[in-house]
């Protein structure tokens, strides 16, 4: 639960009203409940930390967020603008629907990035705070946030063609997987 409160509370302070107005009507209605308290890595393989233990998806999400919001200068993103409700809503969506659309899978739904970039391509809500082409950026860090193992990636897949921020998301994932992130909570 605490991984959950340090996740509202970098939220709260980094997006948007009008972001966060949406994502707790999001979180209620469209999130499943559980998935935040499910693990990272169903099997156990991945994700691994010290003596193996393994991180649950909020704590992981936390991870990426923190490391997100401590480099996005490097973008020239700054906290509370369209830009990082953007780059927030990319972390925070990538593993949404890791236990399926409805949290029921036991395992990872290996198509769990198409499942959540084709919901967000469906949904015109994102457009009260990202305009519609930050709205396909935010789809194409969703669908390929696993880069080259990505469901909808072929054998031409190459990071050069899509924007910077879906590596960017890629490799945060990437770090927080391997345990190369650290997570201070209540950290500013
Ligand atoms: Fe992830």
């Amino acid at each position: 639960m605490k991984f959950e409160i340090e996740l509202d509370r970098l939220l709260r302070e980094n997006l948007t009203e009008t972001a966060y107005k949406f994502w707790e009507v999001a979180k209620e209605k469209v999130i499943p409940t559980n998935v935040w308290q499910e693990l990272a890595s169903s099997s156990k393989k991945y994700h691994n930390k010290e003596g193996g233990f393994v991180p649950t998806i909020a704590e992981h999400t936390c991870e990426m967020l923190r490391g997100a919001i401590k480099c996005m200068s490097m973008f020239g993103i700054t906290r509370k603008t369209s830009e990082c409700d953007l780059l927030i809503m990319g972390v925070l969506l990538h593993d949404a629907f890791k236990r399926g659309v409805d949290g029921t899978n036991r395992w990872t739904a290996y198509d769990h990035d198409k499942l959540i970039a084709d919901t967000v391509q469906d949904s015109s809500a994102f457009l009260r705070f990202l305009s519609p082409e930050q709205h396909k950026i935010l789809i194409d860090v969703l669908r390929f946030h696993s880069g080259k193992w990505s469901t909808d990636a072929d054998k031409t897949f190459d990071f050069s063609k899509l924007h910077p921020y879906v590596l960017f998301v890629h490799s945060l994932d990437m770090l927080s997987s391997r345990n190369c992130l650290k997570l201070i909570i209540g950290d500013p």
